[in-house]
């Protein structure tokens, strides 16, 4: 029912009409502001201001993917670059930055998205220490490419991270294969609708899968990033950092911008370490998809706000 819901909010958004409708209407445009902060890096550092005033650090995206040419990809690394600077001009903010390497240029070939990924990385190693670059996962046809560009520079690059996605079936095994004191890993569930081949379908699956693999990144000694907003999940993952005495140093709980800021203060509350996804730009309509997708509720809000609007 839920991968059915979510099949559908992702077909519908598809829509030409639909997608015009959101991205030109004011209601369109108020609705993307409660998930992206604005289009302007200065938007973004806004943001990461703001919640570093409540005690929480900030991941910076730029947000962007599947870019059609090489000239889009080196473009969308000077962003990246920029945003890495004008961060390090302000040393109060704890801010690293979040890229996909289909906006580097992955499609258009993986030399084209190493050579971006590495300027990125050369700037971000200039500061001391060095500013953490995590790469997200896309679609589960780019895992292997990204992981392999991850395994490629870590080891000149220490300050590199990636993510992995509990609901994609072979994600155990690659826990296994890049797990370890090097590994900076963001655990989520994943985002994208991935057929049942690949991918889990029940929630349960995807859940006890997470545990699965977080426990393992753990105890393979592997920094972890716990990106998500279940609770029980979150629940979870105190308990059993506190019975096995895991210090802070080596895990933070995360999650994006505009969900769960009761959880988020709740966290801080604690103690716990939390950073906050905060994409920027002008490229939002299918990060918007995601997160309506993921929650259908979010749709009649939509819906229901824009009738509002109207009448
Ligand atoms: P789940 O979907 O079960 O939601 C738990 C609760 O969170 C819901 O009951 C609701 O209260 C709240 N919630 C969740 N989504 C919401 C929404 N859209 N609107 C309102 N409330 C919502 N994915 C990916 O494929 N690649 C990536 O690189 C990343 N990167 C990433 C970074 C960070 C910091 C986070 C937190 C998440 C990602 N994701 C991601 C997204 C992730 O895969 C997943 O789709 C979302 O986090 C939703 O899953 P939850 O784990 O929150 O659980």
């Amino acid at each position: 029912m839920r991968v059915l819901a979510r099949a559908l909010v992702l077909w519908l958004t598809e829509r030409s009409l639909i997608r015009r409708i959101v991205q030109r209407s004011s209601p369109g445009r108020r609705f993307a502001g409660r998930f992206v902060p604005g289009d302007s890096l200065q938007d973004g550092l806004h943001a990461a201001e703001d919640l570093a005033g409540r005690g929480i650090a900030a991941m910076l995206d730029h947000l962007g993917e599947n870019v059609e040419s090489a000239e889009q990809a080196a473009a969308a690394a000077d962003t990246y670059i920029l945003a890495l600077k004008q961060s390090r001009e302000r040393p109060e903010l704890d801010c690293n930055i979040s890229v996909k390497l289909t906006q580097l240029g992955l499609d258009a070939g993986v030399d084209v998205c190493v050579d971006n990924v590495e300027r990125v990385l050369q700037v971000a190693a200039e500061s001391s220490p060095a500013t953490l670059v995590m790469f997200d996962m896309e679609a589960h046809e780019y895992v292997d490419r990204t992981l392999d560009v991850y395994l490629s520079l870590r080891g000149r690059y220490p300050a590199l991270g990636v993510c992995l996605q509990s609901c994609l079936r072979r994600t155990y095994d690659d826990a296994r294969r890049i797990g370890g004191p090097e590994a900076i890993v963001r655990m989520t569930k994943g985002a994208y609708l991935e057929p049942p081949d690949v991918a889990f379908q029940r929630r349960s699956d995807v859940d006890r899968s997470y545990v699965q693999v977080a426990r393992h990144l753990l105890e393979s000694g592997s920094t972890l990033h716990l990106a998500t907003h279940d609770e029980r999940l979150v629940g979870g993952a105190l308990e059993y950092l506190d019975r096995t005495g895991t210090s802070r140093e080596r895990y933070e709980f995360q999650m994006l911008y505009g969900i769960r800021r009761d959880l988020q203060a709740r966290l801080v509350a604690g103690g716990q370490p939390v950073r906050v996804y905060v994409p920027y730009g002008t490229q939002w309509y299918p990060y918007l998809t995601r997160r309506m997708a993921e929650r259908p509720a979010n749709v009649w809000f939509f819906v229901s706000n824009a009738l509002r609007w109207r009448s």
